[in-house]
């Protein structure tokens, strides 16, 4: 068993393991991937408070999200394909959140279906909503989550088109994997990959092959979204879907204080500041920038979570103290599943709450609603000035 010492530790990990188009997909911006490299190093620009001679006994990352218990402020994000990163990869992502205490959401485009989650896992999940332009289709995703028991529903609103990532064009990405001579010499060598991968028969996007009419090639992403998603989606939807639903709502992808405005009248349990992991618009803000002008302007009314560029407890302290009831890790638990599979998974939710609690006791707070502005030091132009007009 390599030494993890950070979350970075098992990217290099899960880069040497998985197939390269599934990396990639992972490891991808759209376009320039200006906005996914601004995710991250945005973080690095605000710095923390070093507090001394404060009793640092009794410490705990113990919260609530969404009125859930949680064993600290962090859920996993909806990830497309997990079970490519890592043979059955939602079964075990999922099964690693539940024993760990936090919430797994699984993502409308995953490989091991709702059911088959529902069966394989012990604790109720998070389902992530696509919307498609078949209403029967998406009022039966709607009915599996609900038969699923998931606790709640997770409806993403920045991916009616999907952003154009340069590296999944070029790989080809589909899943399973065609076998082209770039493909093949690539899969050669990730033969523990591929053993794992013989073994299971979870190898198609779950949701959608037996399930959605009208796709023309069940095994590519963008030909799904591009013949399925809905991109007449509007906030009169988003409001017809959560009546739909009847239980706890997260509204998914909220860039702009206009819009987490509109969210939040719907009064949805939480809003999740996000620009899709920069997978997107290229060229938008980074997520921690939007954060406070949407806790300022929102903060009152909802509960505001972020993702996009979190590889860190350091990072999850950072946007806890500016506002955010919790955080969703995404890239930051796929290294870890893709380096070694649940025990990567879990090892990446230690890793993160290690560095939460010692960042959190270095900063003199024992428990996470100690957690407030004043452990932060922020750059006085960090979320700039800009015309907007
Ligand atoms: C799906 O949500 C993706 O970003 O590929």
């Amino acid at each position: 068993m390599p030494v993890i010492t950070c979350i970075d530790d098992l990217k290099k990990i899960h880069e040497r393991r998985a197939p390269r188009m599934f990396f990639d997909y992972c490891e991808s911006g759209s376009w320039t991937e200006q906005t996914f490299r601004e995710n991250v190093t945005d973080y690095d620009k605000i710095r923390l408070r070093q507090r001394v001679a404060v009793d640092m006994t009794g410490r705990s990352q113990k919260t609530q999200i969404i009125g859930q218990d949680a064993t600290m402020p962090v859920a996993l994000s909806p990830v497309g394909l997990t079970g490519m990163q890592h043979a059955d990869g939602e079964i075990l992502a999922a099964r690693a959140a539940g024993k760990f205490g936090v919430p797994y959401t699984l993502s409308t485009m995953s490989i091991c279906s709702i059911e088959d989650v529902a069966e394989n896992t012990e604790k109720p999940f998070w389902f992530q909503l696509y919307t498609m332009k078949d209403m029967d289709y998406t009022t039966r995703l709607i009915e599996r989550a609900k038969a699923a028991k998931c606790s709640a529903l997770v409806i993403t609103l920045d991916l009616q088109i999907l952003g154009q990532r340069h590296k999944d064009l070029k790989n080809g990405l589909s899943a399973p994997p065609k076998l082209t001579p770039k493909s093949i010499a690539n899969l050669a060598t990730k033969w523990a990959w591929g053993l794992e991968m013989l073994q299971t028969k979870r190898r198609h996007f779950g949701n959608i092959v037996g399930h959605a009419k009208g796709v023309t090639d069940t095994s590519s992403l963008s030909s799904w979204t591009a013949e399925q998603f809905d991109p007449a989606l509007d906030w009169g939807k988003v409001a017809k879907l959560m009546e739909m639903w009847g239980g706890k709502v997260i509204l998914k992808g909220i860039l702009d204080v206009e819009d987490a405005k509109r969210a939040a009248e719907l009064e949805p349990d939480a809003i999740v500041v996000s620009n899709h992991g920069g997978r997107q618009l290229d060229g938008a803000l980074s997520s921690i920038r939007m954060l406070r002008p949407i806790v300022d302007a929102v903060g009152h009314k909802t509960d505001v979570h972020i993702d996009s560029g979190i590889r860190s407890g350091q990072d999850v302290l950072k946007a806890l103290a500016m506002g955010a009831k919790a955080a969703h890790i995404g890239r930051a638990y796929i290294y870890g599943l893709g380096a070694m599979g649940e025990a990567g998974v879990k090892t990446a939710l230690d890793v993160i709450q290690k560095e939460l609690d010692t960042s959190m006791a270095l900063c003199g707070r024992q428990t996470i609603d100690q957690i407030d502005p004043s452990i932060t030091l922020i750059p006085e132009d960090f979320e700039g000035r800009w015309h907007t007009t």
